[in-house]
């Protein structure tokens, strides 16, 4: 056969081309070395069937003398820790390559398989189904690319604190300007200016401080009362830490807002509950309800109203009472969680709230605030009283139809009146605020009267239950039938299981009714019970259920220092 020279080239080179590949695909993976193991057919890099590396494949190896010895060689060969066990039959899978190993005899020192004695490559009379598999001790630990952390964190913050506050290589400054109250004589504003040298690189975190790219400067314009806390406030920016008190705490919510300081921003929100008990003058209540209401705040406003709610009396005493917007004061009457004595206080409160002010609040809004009064809530021999009020004459009418509507509401069953449309049952008018005074109420220390304040709960001596009576309803149909209440607090599992209650966390209070009267029947109780701190502040108002309530101690919506309280048991009678 003539074959042409050129086709014996193209042959050649073929041959040479398909060789190397031949070469390379025979000699495997470079790394891989005679006597290497692995574990495979596992999801799982600690453990799997053993396989040995001979000439160019990988095999298996037989169970056949193989033990915990042999494993540790295995795993010790593969980095790990140690062997944990020996895993026979196939779990890994059914291999298909050569068996290469069998009678394996090792002392267990070894780093090497290869290094124990053997019958020969290939020499076995196994089947595959002998296979040997291991699990090896997975510790990362041992693992050359094991992840150890370093946190040194603890310290960042004083390292931060030191670059702001040496300012070295600050590149943003900070022009902080502040309206002192005078005019100059020009007719303009006086005016303060402070700056403050800061890193963009640091700033750039919250995008409202402009910290970009050619702003080398920015402006703000701070109230007086603010502008102290304002190096605090930056400085914070870059340790995340900041003391916070009563004084500062507004300032830096309102700073944290500005700047879009979310954390800073809700934990100033926070702490703002926590303060509120702390003056007694009762200004920074209003101050913090009114920049709840500018900043649109709807929790911090509800969280304020709250407090003056359930602290009203108090809240009549104080100096800021005069100062209370007209808003704040028509929100707080249309509140059925309001803490009085009783009803008639509401009202002389209001009215007298009304006089103090004089003709700077319109008869509309006078109206419009006595509206709130719940009359027919008004204890009935009190009712008498009210046409001497000072403001009877200037809202007369007012006056008299609600006195009217009350003593209908007291001489009649309500199933009598709920023809009528004025008498609807849901209207605020019939329903019971929260009354301290007798005998809707009584109360309860639980602080030893022993050396000291010292809750008596934290001692095993038991509370005594506490009696009271109260009519049906506050109606004056129902002042003879009178129902007996038991007060009761119970302050260990003791005392729960004692009286056979479930206490499911303590401290728990009781009140139940000793005896059913037939006039009930259309009356429901939506009893409360309050925690007043060091007979201070009221810090909790509570519902009970099933005549139950477990004591929020730690939880109470404005804190106690030492959990001190007076508990409160208050009847409320409602129509259904
Ligand atoms: C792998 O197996 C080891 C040993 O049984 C076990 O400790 C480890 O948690 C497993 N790892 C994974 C990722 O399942
Ligand atoms: C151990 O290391 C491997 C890979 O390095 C990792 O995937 C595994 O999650 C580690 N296991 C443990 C328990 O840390
Ligand atoms: C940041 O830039 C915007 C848009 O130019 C401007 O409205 C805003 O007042 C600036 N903020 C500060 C803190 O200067
Ligand atoms: C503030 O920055 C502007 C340009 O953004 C520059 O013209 C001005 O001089 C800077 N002012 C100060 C006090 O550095
Ligand atoms: C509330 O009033 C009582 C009695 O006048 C007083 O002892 C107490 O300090 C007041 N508490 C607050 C928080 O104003
Ligand atoms: C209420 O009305 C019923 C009849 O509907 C009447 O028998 C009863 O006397 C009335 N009660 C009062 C207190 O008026
Ligand atoms: C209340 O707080 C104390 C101390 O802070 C804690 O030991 C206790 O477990 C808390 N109780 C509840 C019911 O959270």
């Amino acid at each position: 056969m003539l074959t042409h020279p050129l086709v014996h080239t193209v042959w050649l080179l073929l041959l040479l081309h398909v060789s190397g590949n031949a070469f390379k695909l025979f000699k495997g993976d470079p790394e891989l070395k005679e006597g290497d193991v692995r574990l495979f057919g596992s999801t799982n890099a600690s453990e799997g069937r053993v396989e040995v590396y001979h000439d160019g494949k990988w095999g298996t190896v037989c169970d056949d003398g193989w033990d915990m010895a042999e494993a540790q060689v295995v795993c010790r060969q593969l980095h790990f820790s140690g062997a944990k066990s020996i895993v026979t039959g196939n779990n890994y899978g059914q291999a298909t390559g050569p068996i290469w190993l069998d009678d394996i005899n090792c002392k267990g020192t070894e780093n090497h398989l290869l290094t124990c004695s053997h019958k020969g490559w290939g020499i076995t009379d196994c089947t595959h189904k002998e296979d040997v598999g291991v699990i090896c001790e997975s510790n990362n630990m041992t693992n050359s690319d094991a992840t150890r952390s370093l946190d040194h964190s603890f310290s960042l913050s004083d390292d931060l604190k030191n670059i702001f506050e040496s300012g070295h290589g600050c590149d943003f400054l900070i022009l902080v300007k502040s309206a002192t109250g005078n005019r100059q004589e020009d007719g303009t504003m006086e005016m303060t200016e402070t700056t403050v040298c800061a890193h963009k690189i640091i700033l750039s975190q919250f995008p409202l401080f402009n910290a970009s790219e050619g702003i080398s400067n920015i402006t703000i314009h701070v109230s007086q009362s603010c502008l102290p806390y304002f190096t605090s406030f930056i400085r914070y920016i870059y340790t995340r830490k900041i003391d916070v008190t009563f004084s500062s705490v507004q300032c830096l919510h309102w700073m944290a807002s500005k700047f879009g300081v979310k954390k800073l921003m809700e934990d100033a929100g926070t702490l703002f509950s926590k303060f509120l008990p702390e003056d007694t003058s009762f200004y920074s209540q209003l101050s913090l309800y009114k920049y709840a209401e500018e900043t649109g705040d709807l929790v911090l406003q509800e969280n304020c109203i709250q407090y003056l709610a359930w602290n009203y009396q108090n809240l009549t005493r104080s100096p800021a009472w005069t100062q209370l917007p007209v808003e704040l004061f028509g929100a707080l009457l249309a509140r059925s969680d309001l803490v009085v004595p009783d009803e008639y206080f509401l009202l002389q409160s209001t009215e007298s709230w009304i006089t103090e002010k004089g003709h700077s609040i319109s008869s509309e809004l006078q109206a419009d605030l006595l509206s709130h009064i719940r009359f027919p809530m008004i204890p009935a021999e009190k009712l008498f009283a009210l046409e001497s009020s000072s403001l009877y004459s200037t809202h007369k009418n007012m006056y008299r139809e609600n006195i009217m509507r009350a003593f209908q509401f007291n001489v009649l069953l309500f199933t009598n009146l709920s023809s009528n449309p004025k008498f609807q049952k849901d209207d605020d008018d019939f329903q019971p605020r929260i009354y301290t005074a007798e005998p809707w109420s009584i109360a309860f220390s639980t602080m030893s009267t022993s050396s000291q304040y010292y809750p008596s709960y934290y001692s095993g001596r038991q509370v005594s239950p506490k009696y009271f009576h109260t009519p049906v309803h506050n109606s004056l149909i129902f002042r003879d039938s009178k129902i007996q209440w038991e007060a009761q607090v119970f302050r260990n599992r003791y005392d729960c299981s004692n009286r056979g209650i479930r206490c499911e966390s303590l401290p728990m209070a009781r009140l139940t009714p000793q005896n059913q009267l037939s006039q009930q029947k259309n009356v429901h109780f939506h009893n409360r019970l309050l925690l007043m701190c060091q007979g201070n502040y009221i810090s909790q108002v509570q519902d009970f259920k099933a005549n139950l309530a477990n004591i929020a101690v730690n939880g109470t919506d404005y804190p106690c220092p030492d959990n001190l309280y007076t508990y409160h048991f208050v009847v409320r009678p409602v129509y259904f």
